[in-house]
């Protein structure tokens, strides 16, 4: 859809929240070219403004945690005075500790730096993960059963509650759009058939974004918002890591389909724009 000016996007504002980099990055460079106004969500506004700086003038850069209410309503207070509408929402930031914490152990961080610094011995040191588990040189996956729950509450706090907290501040503002849309970026690890113990908290906090997806979208289905929640795959990204088989183009195009078709449903969990179970 690159490069096409969409007659159901020209003018609308839309946030897309941790639109820094990875996936969020991309929604934002697509639904820049279709001609929204981009609200760019970033926890660190320089690092936003330097992700934006290949974007259009129609993307504005804001600082966004949506873990904390002050920022939150912030970003309220911009867009209520500057455009007093706002179109589309996408809570697509989103963390998975097995890269910044001790979720799934010290292996995970030692993979995580070896990705980025040392693609190639990675791979080499790769078989070798087995045996350092087995013999307790690192620690085993944690699992639901020991698992931190510090840590689950922590991711929690960004991947649930923010979307909560986002979803409840911009209703009123969705409320003016007449056809106001919320995309909530879940993950194929959140689906109820297929929960297992590794990742808990991640997947936890996904499984609990589809269901504030179901209870918000019955919830406005009379005022006409649409509450829908998506899977992106697994892509390249810095969550994603190097070996994940899909490019960010392709994470972002159920997000992009969702934003721009001229009807869609809503109460529903999507990927690769086919709905799917929850
Ligand atoms: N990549 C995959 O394979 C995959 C698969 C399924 C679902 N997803 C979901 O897709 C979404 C995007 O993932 P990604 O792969 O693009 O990840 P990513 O490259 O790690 O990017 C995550 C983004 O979220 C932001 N973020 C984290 N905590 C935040 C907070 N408290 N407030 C605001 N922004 C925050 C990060 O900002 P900083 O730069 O400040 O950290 C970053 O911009 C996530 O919800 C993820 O769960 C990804």
């Amino acid at each position: 859809m690159d490069g096409k000016q969409n007659e159901n996007s020209k003018m609308k504002t839309v946030i897309v929240t941790g639109g820094n980099r990875g996936i969020g990055l991309e929604i934002c460079r697509q639904l820049d070219n279709l001609g929204f106004t981009v609200v760019l969500g970033s926890r660190d506004l320089k690092k936003g403004k330097e992700a934006a700086k290949p974007l259009s003038d129609h993307v504005i850069v804001k600082q966004l945690d949506v873990t904390l209410d002050e920022s939150v309503l912030n970003l309220f207070e911009f867009i209520n005075s500057e455009f007093g509408i706002l179109d589309l929402l996408i809570n697509n930031a989103g963390i998975n500790p097995r890269h910044i914490s001790d979720e799934n152990g010290l292996l995970s961080r030692v993979k995580y730096i070896m990705e980025k610094k040392f693609p190639g011995v990675r791979r080499m040191v790769q078989p070798m993960a087995p045996l350092l588990r087995t013999s307790g040189i690192v620690p085993l996956k944690k699992t639901a059963k020991d698992v931190s729950l510090t840590r689950v509450k922590e991711i929690m706090e960004t991947n649930f509650y923010g979307p909560w907290r986002m979803i409840q501040s911009f209703i009123p503002l969705l409320l003016k759009s007449g056809d106001g849309r919320i995309i909530n970026m879940s993950s194929g690890m959140g689906e109820l058939n297929s929960l297992s113990g590794d990742y808990p908290g991640y997947r936890l906090s996904k499984s609990s974004l589809n269901a504030l997806t179901i209870m918000f979208s019955n919830e406005l289905k009379e005022s006409g918002i649409k509450v829908n929640a998506m899977c992106p795959g697994w892509v390249k990204t810095d969550m994603g890591g190097p070996d994940a088989p899909l490019h960010v183009s392709q994470g972002a195009d159920t997000a992009v389909w969702l934003a721009t078709e001229k009807e869609i449903p809503t109460g529903k969990f999507f990927r690769e724009r086919n709905e799917i179970n929850w």
